[in-house]
């Protein structure tokens, strides 16, 4: 019943996707995350996702986000529904490349119902905590040292200096930007450089606004590795936390492994509230 869903029907899954209530709390799957899968190209995301539909309407997503990790998402209406979480457990568990690759491999499925009892019947484990970070924007969002200013083609080599910097391994380069920008899931969104009195661009951040008037997530995020420990983590995510409420946001969230500690820090540093961890199952080998 799994479905590997063509370049054409993205849109049209991020629009369904949309329409899902979304529980910042335990930060699952967001149209952000298929939004950030698309500086690879719109084949890539479609190759990446997997699809479950029941009487022709979105049922679960998958996005195989890492060669051994499937991020999975459930409509609310389908979690707590036996029969359909059943057929999701019997396709993980199945021996199908289609589904999930062979070896060892990690589902996040960061929603209620039976599916962790199920799995974990199974002989799967929890396996690393993440902590999940949500900020309210009903309130207004208290203001900051930097200047922001919005990503455009002049401002993208501050934008990437700055994202190589906090993150040393990554490939993230014009392309991809340009790539992730022409997806559906990046309208809206938007993508920010942070900079200092001197002039320089100090921090990053690209958010994502998901369900209409619900949350909108922070991914990724970043200070450039001369210029921390400033405030300018602190600042940045209070720009994002800005700038998803004048999307009409809900709230900002994020969610960082729990290991990240200085990220954690930052995040509770602007007003980003600790929420309880979560995990996903790892298959056994
Ligand atoms: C995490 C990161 C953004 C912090 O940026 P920064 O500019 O140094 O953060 P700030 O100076 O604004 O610090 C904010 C708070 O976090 C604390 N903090 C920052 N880094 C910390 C660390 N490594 N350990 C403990 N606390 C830390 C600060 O002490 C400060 O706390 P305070 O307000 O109570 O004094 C930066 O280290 C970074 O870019 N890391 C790599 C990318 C990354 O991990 N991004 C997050 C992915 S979800």
């Amino acid at each position: 019943m799994v479905i590997r869903p063509s370049v054409e029907s993205l849109a049209l899954i991020i629009e369904e996707m949309r329409t899902w209530d979304f529980d910042p709390d335990l930060a699952p799957l967001h149209v952000g995350d298929l939004g950030w899968f698309q500086q690879f190209g719109a084949t890539a995301l479609a190759d990446a996702l997997r699809v479950w539909r029941v009487d022709g309407r979105l049922a679960a997503v998958g996005l195989l986000d890492e060669p051994d990790l499937l991020r999975l998402t459930v409509a609310p209406e389908r979690r707590h529904d036996e029969s359909f979480v059943a057929r999701l457990v019997a396709d993980l568990a199945a021996d199908d490349e289609r589904v999930l690759p062979s070896g060892e491999v990690a589902v996040e499925a960061r929603f209620g119902g039976p599916l962790h009892e199920l799995l974990l019947a199974q002989g799967w484990a929890y396996d690393e905590p993440w902590t999940p970070l949500v900020r309210d924007l009903s309130s207004e969002v208290p203001g900051h040292h930097l200047r922001i200013e919005d990503v455009d083609p002049h401002r993208i080599d501050d934008r990437l200096a700055v994202h190589h910097s906090a993150f040393e391994r990554s490939t993230f380069d014009k392309g991809r930007w340009q790539a992730l920008t022409e997806g559906p899931a990046y309208s809206p969104a938007r993508s920010l450089v942070g900079y200092d009195d001197h002039d320089d661009a100090v921090a990053m951040v690209t958010v994502w606004a998901g369900p209409l008037g619900g949350p909108g997530e922070l991914e990724p995020m970043g200070v450039h590795r001369d210029h921390q420990g400033r405030g300018h983590g602190r600042a940045i995510c209070l720009a994002a936390a800005a700038a998803l409420k004048e999307m009409g946001s809900s709230h900002a969230f994020v969610s960082t492994p729990s290991a990240n500690v200085g990220a954690v820090a930052t995040y509770r540093a602007a007003g980003y509230e600790e929420k309880p961890q979560v995990r996903d199952l790892r298959r056994p080998a």
